[in-house]
């Protein structure tokens, strides 16, 4: 199957009660991780990638081009979304035109009217090319400099304004952060969560942060409307843990266990397994 916009799957998703995650992606290991485990468990799902993991991957046209010919490769018959994760309004357009079938334009830092400009301007290009948009409405807190911020609550009004464009999904900050939670952390505000499901039109709602959010939260959020959950640091931790145990255990030093392919197996089948769990939490197994 080749990659499609997430609109469709977070429209179905929105409808029948499920949550899609969106996993980010930093390498091939990763990428394969993420769709092995997809068509293992027939769940659609979203690959995430940042401006960042972009440029490391060596720019987003690479990013596209592994994606299909891996997916073409292992005959993945899920549907698949490659997303812009925190776009810029430039590296929005960028993506577009690399080929993404999924963008997120980040302005929560813009005032609202600029937000929704800017916004607007981004669906107006996405949609004469079928490409999902995600927006943003209150910034997700996170860590900065060794200082973990709590993340913004969105104006539930300003939420009202900016699902009337035309975008697929809408990501609103309700106290959630990226990044492992602080042990001060007040939890998810279900009751902000649940207004803004109520007056969004039936938009997908975006649960970014998802690592490290109690599992009935989770559930929770899905039954005011979120049906795309962002996971990234999650996979990070048991790669490294994973990797950190074979180094540990001087596997590497053991025959050829310094072979890239055998090194980096227990952290991928690390991500494969969290994948696993996350998705059996969203209930987007046999979704697809
Ligand atoms: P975590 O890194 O906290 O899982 O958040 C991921 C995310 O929201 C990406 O946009």
């Amino acid at each position: 199957m080749p990659i499609v916009s997430a609109k469709e799957m977070l429209a179905t998703a929105r409808q029948r009660g499920y949550g899609v995650g969106q996993f980010n992606i930093n390498n091939l290991e990763w990428t394969k991780a993420v769709l092995l485990t997809a068509e293992e468990h027939k769940s659609p799902v979203i690959l995430g990638v940042s401006e960042g993991a972009a440029k490391y991957m060596g720019g987003f046209k690479t990013v596209v081009s592994m994606v299909e010919g891996m997916m073409e490769y292992y005959s993945i018959s899920v549907p698949v979304a490659i997303h812009l994760d925190h776009g810029s309004f430039e590296g929005a357009k960028k993506a577009m035109d690399a080929g993404f079938s999924s963008v997120m334009f980040d302005g929560s830092h813009y005032p609202i009217e600029e937000n929704i400009e800017k916004t607007r301007e981004i669906v107006d290009l996405a949609t004469a090319k079928g490409i999902s948009v995600e927006a943003e409405v209150g910034g997700i807190g996170g860590e900065e400099d060794g200082v973990v911020g709590a993340g913004e609550i969105a104006d539930t009004e300003e939420c009202r304004q900016i699902a009337k464009l035309d975008i697929s999904m809408l990501a609103a900050g309700i106290g959630n952060i990226h990044g492992p939670y602080p042990d001060n952390w007040q939890g998810l505000r279900m009751d902000v969560l649940k207004e803004i499901g109520e007056t969004t039109n039936n938009i997908p709602l975006v649960l970014h942060g998802g690592t490290g959010i109690p599992d009935d939260m989770v559930k929770e959020a899905i039954s005011y409307g979120v049906a795309k959950i962002n996971v990234n640091t999650e996979c990070q931790l048991v790669f490294a843990q994973a990797t950190r145990e074979y180094i540990l255990a001087g596997l590497d030093q053991k025959g050829k266990g310094y072979d890239p392919r055998k090194l980096l197996k227990p952290g991928s089948d690390a991500i494969m397994e969290t994948v696993k769990e996350k998705m059996t939490l969203f209930n987007s197994i046999h979704q697809a």
